[in-house]
């Protein structure tokens, strides 16, 4: 099958390339996804593998007035100030110990780096923060959620999941940036989703074509030595 990279899709994509081409991208063209498209990505994620296979995801897709309406009412939140609603998770432990702690440092330091904008100057870090509710220009969003009776191991269930969805896209063409940033206006986006009482969102997913006009950059990973031991005997 041919490789047709851009707005095609990519057939015949490598995983090993879907997985290396896979980034945050935070800076989209408001280019459309289809429908099609994000059935077609949903409904292949399908297959991710889950404890006993429960499958404890829940998926909202928001394209067209219904993201606009997400995006225009968290940015009147967060025009105001609004610090956000009661976390229902905590994102990261209180203190991050090594290697985590230097670890983020890094990433915070290259995607600031990256925008021009000084890690010390907070106010441009807030406009950085913003962009989150904003799908940083995405046509399109998930906002995944978990029945809040779940534990830690589905919660990484969602995660598979979610990765399974994140490499599909790059078959379509396609970049993503998965976001707990959702989780601090949890409450605009009930209000726009009205998901039942019983789920709690974990994760958002900004889906787009990338806007090649914004640097990329590439995060760094520990080398295997640091993360994996092989033991033979
Ligand atoms: C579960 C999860 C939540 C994330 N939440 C955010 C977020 O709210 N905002 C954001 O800009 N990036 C978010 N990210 C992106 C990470 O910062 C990014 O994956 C990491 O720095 C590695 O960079 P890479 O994805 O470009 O390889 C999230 C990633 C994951 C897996």
């Amino acid at each position: 099958m041919g490789v047709v990279r851009g707005r095609e899709r990519w057939l015949g994509l490598d995983v090993y390339e879907a997985v290396a081409t896979r980034r945050a991208v935070r800076a989209f063209t408001g280019d459309p996804v289809s429908r099609e498209v994000l059935e077609r990505v949903l409904s292949a994620a399908s297959r991710a593998p889950s404890g006993a296979n429960l499958q404890p995801w829940h998926t909202y897709v928001l394209t067209g007035s219904a993201l606009d309406r997400l995006k225009k009412r968290t940015a009147e939140r967060v025009a105001a100030g609004d610090p956000g609603d009661a976390r229902e998770y905590e994102m990261y432990p209180p203190e991050l110990g090594a290697p985590y702690r230097e670890r983020r440092s890094a990433a915070a330091e290259q995607r600031y780096g990256a925008l021009g904008v000084s890690r010390h100057d907070p106010r441009a870090r807030a406009r950085v923060v913003a962009a989150n509710w904003d799908c940083f220009g995405a046509p399109a969003a998930l906002l995944c959620f978990i029945d809040r009776g779940m534990g830690s191991a589905q919660w990484a269930d969602l995660g598979m999941y979610l990765q399974t969805v994140m490499l599909l896209l790059r078959a379509e063409g396609l970049h993503s940036c998965p976001q707990m940033a959702w989780s601090v206006y949890r409450a605009t986006v009930a209000e726009v989703v009205s998901p039942p009482e019983g789920l709690i969102l974990y994760c958002g997913l900004s889906i787009g074509f990338a806007d090649p006009t914004t640097g990329a950059f590439r995060t760094d990973r520990a080398p295997i030595t640091e993360t994996t031991t092989f033991m033979t005997d």
